[in-house]
């Protein structure tokens, strides 16, 4: 258990849904792809997709969606089953327990329904056998009986499309990657488009907002929309309480940074992580289980979460014998870079804290 836990419930940049204001959080959600902003090439493979099965009658073919948490796999799964005038049945890896919950959900599907299944990579190995022959061919082996005289029988189960969200292709065992006949990847988002879905979603709450308002919000969201929606639900309210609740980009500056979130959506545990590998390993390189257990998370929390953020600020560089903290990540973190003639420094490092 990471010793953060406690405290991850408090991080207004935790991706992770919080329940909080859930109707509000269903309703910010976009219904059609028209309104589903970014992830342009996912969008208009799907809609290509999602064309074609409509004009053939047929059930969409299996989809994976993966990439960090809160960008939107479970919206646009909710979307793909209105494109497709299905209905889908939502759950999750660990909600399936055994290989008979699975069974009771296929034998329930309708012709043409969705299932999506979040955290798919977290199934266990029974009930993933049990999906095998139901995507590949829509159907259900079940065993009668114990010992000698059992026996197994095989039902037909409606033609049905699997959605699938995990948050990297590599958790997924190879023969069940290998079932899904469409795997998209979504991107973070840039701040424009997460200042549009700002935009969107004060319009919907009803709150008026400044485009230089929506921005900040948006530059501070670590590129997640589930982020950029929560952050701009908070700033709401110091909008409305502190000022005329008109948000600005000074009302937005301020409750963010009172919120510790720093100019680029780093909060705490980013800095704690950076701040290891500047201060006690010279930059790096440092392996992710040393990093992970000095900061007292989960290496899978780690490479999830917060890795991509800090991946794509340029912040941090994987390399084969582990993360470095690049010159950019110095001089956000108001530290002196000394240039290193080779690895040596960091090898001696390496050493002495061994
Ligand atoms: N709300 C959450 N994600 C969204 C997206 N991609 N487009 C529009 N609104 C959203």
């Amino acid at each position: 258990m990471p010793i953060e836990q406690g405290f991850e419930e408090e991080r207004i940049v935790t991706s992770r849904t919080l329940g909080e204001d859930g109707d509000v959080e269903y309703s910010l959600r976009p219904k059609v792809l028209g309104e589903y902003i970014g992830q342009e090439k996912v969008k208009e493979n799907l809609t290509v997709y999602i064309e074609a099965a409509k004009a053939r009658r047929e059930a969409l073919d299996h989809v994976l969606l993966y990439g960090p948490p809160g960008l939107g796999k479970t919206t646009l799964a909710g979307i793909i089953a209105n494109e497709m005038g299905v209905s889908i049945r939502v759950t999750s890896g660990p909600a399936i327990e055994k290989a008979g919950d699975l069974a009771a959900i296929l034998t329930s599907l309708s012709q043409g329904d969705i299932l999506f299944i979040d955290e798919i990579h977290r199934l266990s190995r029974s009930v993933e056998e049990i999906l095998y022959p139901a995507m590949e061919d829509y159907s259900l082996d079940i065993i009668l009986g114990k010992g000698p005289g059992a026996h197994s029988v095989r039902l037909d189960l409606p033609k049905f499309t699997l959605i699938g969200a995990t948050t990297r292709t590599g958790l997924l065992t190879a023969p069940l990657r290998d079932r899904f006949g469409v795997i998209s990847r979504l991107e973070l988002y840039t701040p424009k488009e997460l200042s549009e879905i700002i935009i969107r979603s004060a319009d919907i709450l009803g709150t008026k907002i400044e485009p230089a308002g929506a921005m900040e919000i948006a530059r501070r969201s670590r590129g997640t929309p589930r982020i950029a929606n929560r952050m701009l639900k908070r700033v709401r309210d110091f909008a409305e309480v502190k000022g005329d609740g008109i948000i600005t980009d000074k009302i937005a500056d301020e409750a963010l940074s009172r919120m510790e979130v720093d100019k680029l959506g780093l909060d705490m545990i980013d800095r704690k992580m950076m701040m290891f590998i500047i201060e006690n390993f010279g930059g790096g390189p440092v392996g992710l289980d040393t990093l992970a257990a000095s900061i007292g998370e989960d290496a899978t929390t780690i490479e999830d979460v917060y890795e991509p953020y800090l991946l794509q600020l340029g912040f941090l560089n994987r390399t084969p014998r582990g993360r470095m903290a690049t010159v950019r990540a110095y001089e956000h973190f108001g530290v002196n870079y000394t240039e290193k003639p080779d690895d040596s420094a960091q090898q001696s490092i390496f050493h002495l804290e061994d």
